[in-house]
C-alpha cells in the first residue's frame, strides 16, 4: 500500500476530532469517472478498486476501527452481463492480489450479503480471505457483495418467524438487539458515518436498519477520485456534527 501522509497540521487536527469508529461507504461513480475520460466503464471499476486500498490504509493510520463498503448490490445484477462478469472477476483478482498485504497490515476482512449466488471461484477466495484474516484486529473491513438491505431484513424476519413457529422463541423476546444480531452485520456496531460519493442523495438499499442514527455525508467527488484528502474532509465534517439521538 502506498501511504502519503497528510501535513503534520492536518494530522494534529485529526487527533482533536471526534473520530467515527465505523464508516460505511457507498463507492459510487466509477462509470461516470470512466465516461468523463472516454474510457469503458470497467476502467472506472479498476480505478475504484485501487482507491479502496488507500481508504483502508487511512482507517489504519487514523485509528478508524471499522469500514463497511458497498461493492455490489442485489440490484446490480440488472446491469449488462459483461459488466457484472467483469466485476466478479475484479473482486476475485483483488482478493487474490491484495490478501497477503491486507493480512500483514492486520486487516480483518468480512463479507456481508448473499454470497451463495456468487461464482464458486469467488466464493472460494472470499472464504480464504475470511479464514486467513479472522484474528486480525487493526481494521475490520466489511465488504458488501450481493448485498440488499430489504433482502437482509426479510431473511431475518423469516429466520425469527421459523424460531417462533417451532417454539424456540417467544414473539415478545424479539427486540432491537435480537433483530440486529440476526442481520448479516451481527456483531458489528452501527456505522457512525455514511459516505456516498458522486452526489446521489439516496440509500440504494444499503444498511437501511443499521443507519437509523448514522451521520450522512454526500460528496460530488466520484469514487475513483476519492483519495486520502477527500476522506479526511469527510472525517472533519463528521467531527463537526452534533449527534443528538433524539435528545436535546
Ligand atoms: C459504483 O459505480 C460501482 C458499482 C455499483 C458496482 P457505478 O458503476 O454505479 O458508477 P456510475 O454511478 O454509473 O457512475
Ligand atoms: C449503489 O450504487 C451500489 C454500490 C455502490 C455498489 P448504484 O450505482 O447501484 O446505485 P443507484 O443505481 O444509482 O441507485
Ligand atoms: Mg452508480
Amino acid at each position: 500500500m502506498t501511504s502519503k501522509l497528510l501535513s503534520p497540521l492536518s494530522a494534529t487536527l485529526l487527533d482533536c476530532q471526534k473520530l467515527p469508529n465505523h464508516v460505511a461507504v457507498m463507492m459510487d461513480g466509477n462509470g461516470r469517472w470512466a465516461k468523463k475520460r472516454g474510457l469503458p466503464r470497467n476502467a472506472g471499476h479498476r480505478q475504484g478498486a485501487k482507491m479502496l486500498k488507500e481508504i483502508v490504509r487511512c482507517c489504519k493510520d487514523w485509528g478508524i476501527q471499522s469500514l463497511t463498503v458497498y461493492a455490489f448490490s442485489t440490484e446490480n445484477w440488472g446491469r449488462p452481463t459483461t459488466e457484472v462478469e467483469f466485476l466478479m472477476v475484479l473482486f476475485e483478482r483483488m482478493l487474490c492480489k491484495e490478501l497477503d498485504e491486507m493480512h500483514s497490515e492486520g486487516v480483518c476482512i468480512r463479507f456481508i450479503g448473499d454470497l451463495t449466488q456468487l461464482p464458486k471461484s469467488l466464493q472460494r477466495e472470499i472464504q480464504k480471505a475470511m479464514d486467513a484474516t479472522a484474528n486480525n484486529q487493526s481494521v475490520f473491513l466489511n465488504v458488501a457483495i450481493n448485498y440488499g438491505s430489504r433482502q437482509e431484513i426479510l431473511n431475518t424476519c423469516r429466520h425469527l418467524a421459523q424460531k417462533v413457529q417451532c417454539g424456540e422463541l417467544l414473539p415478545e423476546k424479539i427486540d432491537e438487539h435480537l433483530f440486529s444480531q440476526s442481520l448479516y452485520t451481527a456483531g458489528i456496531e452501527d456505522p457512525d458515518l455514511l459516505i456516498r460519493t458522486s452526489g446521489e442523495m439516496r440509500l440504494s438499499n444499503f444498511l437501511l436498519w443499521q443507519i437509523a442514527y448514522t451521520e450522512i455525508y454526500v460528496t460530488d467527488t466520484l469514487w475513483p477520485d476519492f483519495n486520502r484528502e477527500e476522506f479526511y474532509r469527510a472525517i472533519i465534517a463528521y467531527g463537526q456534527r452534533d449527534r443528538r439521538f433524539g435528545k436535546i
